[in-house]
């Protein structure tokens, strides 16, 4: 293992998923940028976004109804400036994805050409009052994938390194208790095994969610929160990590790794049931199947504990088959390779992990409390989401900040201001390889399972406290192996979600109140004034 190969470039982009790549083609008319993955390139979050993209695009739909559901949705925690940019923004952002390539599903038309962009399909999702989510049939995120890796790919601008997996960021030493600023970061490469220093003048962290913290998740392996526990190392703020989002339904079977079924199923009338064929989501809420998702999460969670289930039901069967097979034909194939047809009866469903509405707290400007430091899309936290994520909100939140993250960025890449420090080359100190890997699978399995248990959808201080007892102690074993032995990406994984557990734990028992995704059931209410306000985690000391 070599430690000496340096890299520059004016921009740092962590993450190649719409956010990171948002901001990397914008700044490819700036400067050099140098996109890190930690896998290949489509491996990503946003390529797995089904329903598709919330923006304002029909006549009758408005702003103030999409700021409105969207604050709803938020239990009391959405920053309202936050909320009216990026909803305003939308549009221009969607516009902008379209001008790079990426075909949404359009009104009865499939794919032919049509005079006004008002004919694009709008699906219906939970929270929102008016049909208002773009999409690509139900791979949304796939098409939106393709559209911005072929437009990466063909600006010379951008070197993409695949495989590459940002281990630490490069700050300089803090000053005055005030973090010192980001010049880029180390990075593994998978392949050669060396560990480069990727020099920038400006870093936007991209990293996307932290799912895998969780036993049971939609989001693909590469979502460890790299980017959050990175960032907190170096002495950002992050914030709101109490709030992960369970998504209600997933496909219920052993193979089928919580394969998601798209909310717009339930915006074109499929029904909650129980094995009986009883509805139940009308005793929770009015609006019922298209109720705030952490309403419909509890509901199902509720269910299946009062009556002993493994799963429950969704029923979309009532609807033309042919309807079902055109809008869904992704999950309708999904379904029928694991034995269910969803134009017949209805499929097993549970929740999962699904998303991460904190992390590292940023300006509208996409600034981290680093200078130089840039975050944007999953892995940052605007004030968009507060308690609870509107659907499909993500995909636009991501769009509109990896833009206005550029804006921000080209500035200071702009105004020069110095050379950056030298920093060391990475020393392995006196690490060994391990043959023991049995240490990571183990820790790997524990932090995942008492997550899921401890701190999942339903809460209390005892589990809380539990938790953190557990996660202290692995943290610990995790430090002692993480230095003694040569690194590899799964050891980085593993430190990375052991620190993300530990946040998303102190927060939740910091907030000792019921607030959107977070319930408590020592603390069942939502409390009053004093506890609307984020949730913020910053290291007492800031040294790397
Ligand atoms: P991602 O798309 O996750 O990209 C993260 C990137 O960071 C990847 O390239 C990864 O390789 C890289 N990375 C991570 N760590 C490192 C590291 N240490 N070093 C180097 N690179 C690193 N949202 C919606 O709005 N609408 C939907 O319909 C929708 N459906 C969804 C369905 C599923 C199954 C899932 C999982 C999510 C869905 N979401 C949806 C959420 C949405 O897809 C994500 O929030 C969004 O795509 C995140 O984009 P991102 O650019 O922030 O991160
Ligand atoms: C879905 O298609 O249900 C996912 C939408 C989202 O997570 O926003």
């Amino acid at each position: 293992m070599t430690h000496n190969a340096q890299i520059s470039s004016d921009f740092l982009v962590i993450g190649g998923g719409i956010a990171g790549l948002t901001f990397a083609i914008k700044a490819a008319e700036a400067g050099t940028v140098t996109v890190l993955t930690k896998a290949g390139s489509s491996e990503a979050n946003t390529a797995y976004a089904q329903g598709g993209i919330a923006s304002v695009w029909s006549v009758e739909d408005t702003f103030e109804s999409h700021i409105e559901d969207t604050i709803r949705a938020g239990a009391g925690l959405c920053d309202r400036a936050a909320v009216e940019t990026i909803v305003r923004e939308g549009p221009e952002a969607i516009r902008e994805l379209i001008r790079l390539g990426t075909r949404f599903t359009r009104v009865g038309t499939e794919g032919a050409e049509v005079d006004s962009e008002q004919e694009y399909d709008l699906g219906q999702e939970g929270g929102h009052s008016h049909r208002r989510v773009l999409h690509a049939q139900d791979l949304t995120g796939r098409e939106i994938m393709r559209a911005l890796t072929e437009a990466a790919a063909a600006r010379p601008n951008i070197r993409t390194l695949e495989n590459h997996v940002a281990i630490n960021l490069l700050v300089e030493t803090a000053t005055a208790g005030k973090p010192g600023a980001c010049w880029g970061a180390y990075a593994l490469d998978r392949e050669t095994h060396e560990i480069r220093k990727v020099i920038s003048r400006a870093t936007m962290l991209a990293t996307g969610g932290a799912g895998k913290v969780y036993l049971y998740t939609t989001n693909p392996d590469i979502a460890s929160g790299d980017g959050v526990a990175m960032a907190y190392r170096a002495g950002a703020s992050v914030a709101n990590l109490e709030f992960y989002q369970f998504h209600p339904t997933c496909l219920y079977h052993p193979a089928a790794k919580s394969f998601l079924i798209s909310e717009a199923l339930r915006g074109e009338g499929a029904i909650l049931k129980l094995p009986d064929g009883t509805p139940f989501m009308k005793r929770y809420h009015p609006d019922a199947e298209l109720a705030p998702r952490d309403v419909v999460a509890r509901a199902i969670d509720s269910e299946m504990k009062r009556h002993g289930l493994d799963f429950v039901y969704l029923d979309l069967s009532h609807r033309d088959a042919d309807f079902i097979r055109r809008r869904f034909p992704n999950i309708f194939k999904r379904c029928l390779s694991f034995g269910y047809d969803l134009t017949k009866g209805p499929i097993p469903v549970v929740p999962a992990a699904h998303y991460m509405c904190g992390g590292v707290q940023t300006d509208l400007d996409a600034h981290t409390s680093i200078p130089r430091l840039y975050a944007a899309g999953e892995v940052a936290m605007t004030g968009l989401h507060g308690a609870n994520r509107l659907a499909s909100n993500s995909l636009l939140e991501a769009a509109v900040m990896g833009r206005r993250g550029f804006a921000a960025a080209r500035e200071i890449v702009a105004s020069g201001g110095g050379a950056p420090p030298e920093f060391p080359q990475w020393d392995p100190g006196r690490a060994i390889r391990s043959e023991e890997r049995v240490m990571i699978t183990q820790s790997w399995d524990e932090i995942r399972r008492l997550m899921w248990n401890y701190v999942g959808i339903v809460r209390s201080d005892r589990r809380l406290e539990r938790a953190l007892r557990r996660i202290e102690l692995i943290k610990d074993e995790i430090h002692r192996y993480y230095w003694d032995h040569l690194l590899d990406a799964d050891t980085i994984e593993l430190r990375n979600l052991a620190m993300v557990a530990e946040l998303v734990v102190r927060s939740a028992m910091s907030r000792r109140e019921s607030r959107g995704l977070h319930y408590n059931i020592d603390h069942p209410e939502t409390g009053g004034p004093e506890w609307v306000h984020p949730t913020i985690l910053q290291k007492p000391d800031l040294r790397i």
